[in-house]
């Protein structure tokens, strides 16, 4: 195994287009601030004399529509530092709302990248709630420390479609909220610190989760690179792109509002152009300029971001715009810094009428480049202009006043001269990459020293298990057992291939009882057992416990606190005492009368418990640790012995194998399945036999021709 020198990062931002050079930003309403952020941060981090690597990991993308790059597996960022593209779920590009089934295949994929380098990271960095999620399932598996960075958040995102009068339908369908939040709830279970770019990121969004940790947080804003965006100094020298703005312009001499964002509803353009459109003296005082991304063919764009466009144009046309506002089609990334500048140069602001606005890169980048701002009252512009003193706040749903701001700005010459001052020496002192990444690497360090007592799992194989290299994992009730010549007939199918093949089951039931049921349906007795619900794992005929396993999933477990809050709930029995386990706590359920598990599991969060809540067969729900499930304990379990998750073949019925049954391995469902398993349908790693009980299995490894 190869050794790093310093810290090895691996930082995760599933989704949008990412490279390294000449970014798309703008080019869809994924692809934007978070993607230069994460560029500029593993850029950064190499430079720090105690990193060693650092990997950017995202989807990789194969699209007629988009450059070749994107599907890349590998570019370098800088030397060690690289993007590595991994690809999961369908290869055409897909907006991030859509990628939720997919996340589980990328986690594998992210797991046999870290096998194939040989490198045991030290850190795990989610960026935003896709990402955080798998970032949740890696560093869970690895016994990494994990961080997050939020980016933007989906209970602030769901509060703002709710003003909106968004359908509820439509948050689900369009943007799967609740699955987002359910990430996000996930992710701040696991991570030992979460970077927040401001105060009120922490204090007034973080707060609105179950998970609310403050101790866990702290505030590191993202830097601006200061080579690129300056002032205009000296002699101007016409930029390429100022003849593409000037044409559409009559006098363009005027002072220039700039709004500059991705095509997306939330950063509230048309209520910008309403107000411009409306206020006769704004329309005399200042022309309008709108960077909102490239286009093609507006027709042609993707739903959200052609909404967006052509409201854009309806309006112009509505308030009769022409010759005042400029809206190019297209601009390279290196257009940016220079369009900054002309604002500048003519006095203009940079105006961010988002709904929220937890950072903003686009206003630490005017500052710095010496242009004064006026922005929504949120999060990142409080404190920016709190720091860098140049310009206005506004609520973004107020047009008239959004109009009156405008005009304040851009009238009093004096102080303009002032806030583009402030607003530079403001940027400089404040926003530099270098400042963000020296308090980072403080605080990972301290993290990293606490868990240094981890060890290298894959570097504890145990031979035995290690020679074969077929796994087949089954669920034992209404799974394996059922169905006595089903079963008799798998064996035989099992026997024939038996030096290469191994087989494991995975079941609710505790050990000794899965053991007894065994026998006596005269099933051989396994080369691993995950029982309990995945919150033991034992190996080979004398059932050795893995108590790295117990360990492992011993964090954050606190199980009187999890039978304190369940006390009392109506609809809800206790099972018996035997079913108790260190690392299990379960439940008999009456659904018709007990809280929703949405509701139980929101119960559990406002305690603080970091708990799995698994329900199947409608009368079953198990509390087990946040990191065991029986999926999580086939995977702690491929990764330790070192195979492959597409020599794993996993087979079950009911609710409790659902996440086992999801992700890379091949997943067979027995024709006698549960309803809850039903939304499984469709993904192709997963196959539906027709066979019930065994003779569902054996079909299975007939279908994926497992032993060929
Ligand atoms: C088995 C276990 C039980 C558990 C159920 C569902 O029946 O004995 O404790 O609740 O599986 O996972
Ligand atoms: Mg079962």
């Amino acid at each position: 195994m190869m050794q790093s020198n310093g810290l090895y990062i691996i930082l995760i931002s599933v989704h949008g287009l990412i490279r390294s050079d000449n970014m798309e930003l703008g080019r869809d309403s994924d692809t934007g601030g978070q993607i230069k952020y994460v560029v500029e941060l593993a850029r950064s981090l190499i430079q720090h004399p105690d990193i060693g690597r650092v990997d950017l990991l995202t989807r990789a993308v194969k699209d007629s529509r988009i450059p070749d790059v994107y599907a890349q597996p590998r570019e370098e960022i800088a030397k060690d530092a690289y993007i590595i593209r991994l690809p999961f779920g369908p290869r055409r590009y897909l907006r991030k709302d859509v990628l939720w089934p997919h996340l589980d295949s990328f986690t594998d994929q992210a797991l046999y990248y870290i096998r194939q380098t040989g490198l045991y990271p030290h850190i795990i960095h989610g960026h935003y709630a896709d990402a955080g999620y798998v970032a949740s399932r890696l560093a869970g598996l690895l016994e990494v420390p994990m961080i997050q960075t939020g980016h933007s958040l989906g209970r602030v995102k769901l509060q703002r479609l709710v003003d909106q009068g968004v359908k509820k339908e439509y948050m689900e369908s369009h943007y799967n909220i609740r699955r987002r939040i359910e990430a996000e709830e996930i992710t701040l279970d696991s991570a030992s610190k979460v970077i927040a770019s401001t105060n009120q990121e922490v204090t007034e969004q973080y707060s609105l989760y179950d998970n609310y940790q403050p101790k866990r947080m702290v505030i590191i804003p993202p830097g601006v690179e200061l080579d690129r965006f300056y002032p205009p100094k000296g002699r101007w020298i016409k930029p390429p792109i100022e003849g593409t703005i000037d044409r559409f312009l009559k006098e363009p001499q005027k002072p220039m509002i700039l709004a500059i964002s991705r095509p997306d509803p939330r950063k509230n353009i048309s209520t910008l152009i309403h107000a411009y459109g409306k206020s006769k003296s704004l329309r005399q005082l200042a022309n309008l300029l709108i960077i909102a991304g490239n286009r093609e063919d507006i027709a042609t764009t993707e739903k959200g971001t052609r909404g967006v466009l052509t409201e854009l144009l309806l309006l112009i046309d509505r308030y009769d715009l022409y010759g005042q506002i400029a809206y190019p089609k297209s601009h390279s990334s290196n257009d940016i810094p220079d369009i900054y500048r002309l604002a500048a140069k003519r006095q203009g602001v940079l105006i961010n009428p988002a709904l929220t606005e937890p950072f903003g890169l686009t206003l630490i980048e005017a500052a710095a480049s010496g242009l004064p701002i006026v922005a929504t009252r949120d999060g990142g512009p409080q404190d920016i202009i709190a720091c860098c003193k140049n310009g206005l706040l506004i609520d973004p749903l107020d047009e008239d006043a959004m109009a009156e701001t405008l005009i304040k700005a851009l009238s009093d010459k004096e102080r303009w001269r002032k806030w583009s001052k402030s607003g530079i020496i403001g940027a400089k002192k404040h926003f530099t990459w270098s400042a963000h990444v020296q308090k980072y690497v403080r605080e990972i360090k301290k993290l990293v020293s606490k868990g240094s007592k981890r060890k290298d799992p894959s570097k504890q194989r145990k031979a035995n298990l290690v020679t074969a290299d077929r796994f087949v994992i089954s669920d034992i009730d209404n799974t394996l057992l059922g169905d006595k010549e089903g079963l008799r007939n798998l064996k035989e199918c099992i026997r024939s291939v038996s030096s290469k093949v191994s087989f494991g089951i995975a079941t609710g039931r505790r050990i000794e009882s899965a053991v007894q049921v065994l026998k006596k349906w005269k099933a051989p007795i396994p080369d691993v057992l995950i029982t309990s619900v995945g919150s033991e794992i034992h190996y080979g005929p004398r059932l050795v416990k893995d108590l790295n396993w117990e360990k492992h999933i011993d964090r954050l477990w606190k199980p009187d606190a999890v039978y304190q809050v369940m006390k009392g709930l109506p609809g809800i029995i206790i099972q018996k005492d035997v079913d108790q386990r260190k690392h299990k706590i379960s439940y008999y359920i009456d659904p018709d009368k007990s809280p929703t598990i949405r509701e139980i599991k929101s119960y559990l969060r406002r305690e603080h418990l970091h708990v799995n809540v698994v329900y199947s067969h409608h009368q079953y729900l198990d509390i087990l640790p946040i990191r065991a499930s029986k999926g999580l304990a086939v995977r702690y379990f491929a990764l330790k012995w070192g195979l492959p998750f597409e020599h794993i073949l996993v087979a079950g019925d009911s609710g409790n194998d659902e996440e086992m049954l999801r992700g890379n391995t091949l997943a067979i469902v027995v024709g006698n399945y549960s309803s809850e398993l039903e939304k499984l349908r469709g993904d192709p790693h997963i196959f539906f036999a027709k066979g019930q009980y065994a003779w569902g299995i054996t079909e299975g490894i007939h279908y994926y021709n497992f032993f060929g």
